[in-house]
């Protein structure tokens, strides 16, 4: 069960896959990392025979981290996501055999934010309805029913990372802006909270959605919520499909209560592009339909390749954890002339009774220690003298509760 990892930078192996972008192996290569770079993904009987000497797994959303490929991976120290959603990845198994995942959940905020202002003005000047019609050979220059955003209001629901850059940008636009989120959030520049849902659907000209996927959120805007907007205001939903009843919302447009709407995540996606794309809204006046892009930029991706190498480097370097999806979450600085002895063990009683013994029994001069736990292990940081801290290490990974141990020198 207990592995122990400990070796010069130089034999530190990185297994790309899916073309994942050029910075993260730049960066890697830099630190003197071995890269292997495949441009597809593997399918799990080919990851299996490969990833026995990876020390760090990197994918993108097609590759399948199953348990298989996990328990293959003899030396795995680390798998990095390099997208968003990590649904592909055994993260319960790869938490038991001590893989930390780290994944890239904010490098496409800006991309998002900036598809969301371009919306609210071509909602503002209908420029779907007049792009379509100018395409089919149609001339109809009109000025009835297009506006400026300049003094119109916007409200976010949902004021984390994409949702304060949208109140950032479309304030830079002149317009007001306010926002609504269940848990207290500092204001940026002038937008304003509100203290309830109700209360920003009934002042906003433009309605914004950047809520999570939660229980609390799923048919958070259906048809009652709806009725609650202003007469003519829009609706734009970038965040996840199941959030808005789609029926209800394309029920509204129709009567001509709501002004139009600008959508790019649906209850029920297409799996590939080749797959055809069904939705009542479809067709719909002043209705602006994407296919899930909005955070899907080479800005983005590029982003992503620099943030996740970037906490996979930290983590073989220092052993930080921070941002991991499946991990407890450890950063401290790594104290001067000394070893780090960085140790995974089963979440059992009596382990840092164990490992304080063992420092014991060295005589070993501590000088820092931090232990997180989740339910199923802990994971210990310690800064050590030198002189003990190889006797010291091999007496932890020795220990049955001990699931990976590794020295820093
Ligand atoms: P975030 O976690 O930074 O912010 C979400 C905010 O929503 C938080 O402030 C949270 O407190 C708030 N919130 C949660 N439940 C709420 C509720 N019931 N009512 C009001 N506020 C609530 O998330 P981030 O990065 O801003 O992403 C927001 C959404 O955008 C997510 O659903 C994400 O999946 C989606 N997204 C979509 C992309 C696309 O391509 N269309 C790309 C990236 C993210």
């Amino acid at each position: 069960m207990s592995q122990v990892t400990s070796f010069p930078k130089a034999d530190i192996k990185i297994l790309l896959l899916e073309n994942v972008h050029p910075v993260a192996a730049e960066a890697f290569k830099a630190e003197g990392f071995q890269v292997e770079h495949l441009k597809g993904a593997l399918p799990e009987s080919e990851l299996v025979a490969r990833i026995g000497d990876a020390h760090i797994l990197g994918i993108r959303s097609k590759t399948q981290v199953t348990p298989a490929v996990i328990e293959a991976g003899r030396r795995l120290l680390s798998v990095g996501a390099f997208c968003i959603g990590t649904n592909q990845i055994s993260t319960m198994t790869a938490n038991h055999r001590g893989v930390p995942v780290f994944n890239a959940p904010f490098s496409n905020t800006r991309s998002v934010a900036e598809l969301i202002i371009a919306e609210i003005v071509m909602l503002s000047r209908r420029l779907g309805d007049r792009s379509r019609e100018v395409h089919d050979g149609k001339w109809n220059k009109i000025a009835v029913g297009s506006h400026e955003v300049r003094g119109k209001t916007v409200g976010i629901v949902g004021y984390g990372h994409i949702g304060t850059q949208v109140g950032v940008l479309a304030e830079m636009f002149g317009m007001h802006v306010v926002f609504y989120d269940i848990v207290a959030k500092l204001p940026m520049s002038n937008n304003r909270a509100m203290s309830s849902l109700d209360d920003l659907l009934a002042v906003s000209d433009f309605v914004t959605l950047h809520v999570p996927e939660t229980p609390q959120t799923k048919n958070m805007i259906g048809a009652a919520e709806l009725a609650k907007m202003k007469p003519g205001a829009c609706l734009l939903n970038a965040s996840r499909g199941t959030v808005v009843e789609i029926e209800h919302l394309a029920a509204s447009i129709k009567g001509g209560f709501i002004g139009g709407a600008a959508v790019d995540v649906y209850p029920d996606e297409p799996e590939a592009n080749s797959d055809g794309f069904a939705s009542p809204l479809r067709g719909l006046p002043n209705v602006i339909l994407t296919p899930h892009i909005g955070g899907s930029t080479e800005e983005a991706q590029e982003a992503i390749g620099r943030e996740v190498s970037s906490s996979l480097i930290k983590f073989i370097n220092t052993g930080a954890t921070t941002g991991a999806v499946n991990f407890p979450h450890i950063d401290c600085p790594v104290a001067k002339g000394a070893h780090r002895i960085l140790n995974v063990h089963k979440n059992v009683p009596g382990v840092l009774r164990d490992i304080n013994r063992i420092v014991s029994d060295h005589e070993a001069n501590i000088r820092a220690q931090i232990l997180s736990t989740d339910p199923d292990i802990g994971y210990l940081m310690m800064d050590l003298d030198n002189d003990v801290s190889l006797g010291v290490k091999k007496a932890i990974a020795e220990l049955p509760t001990s699931i990976k141990t590794r020295i820093l020198f």
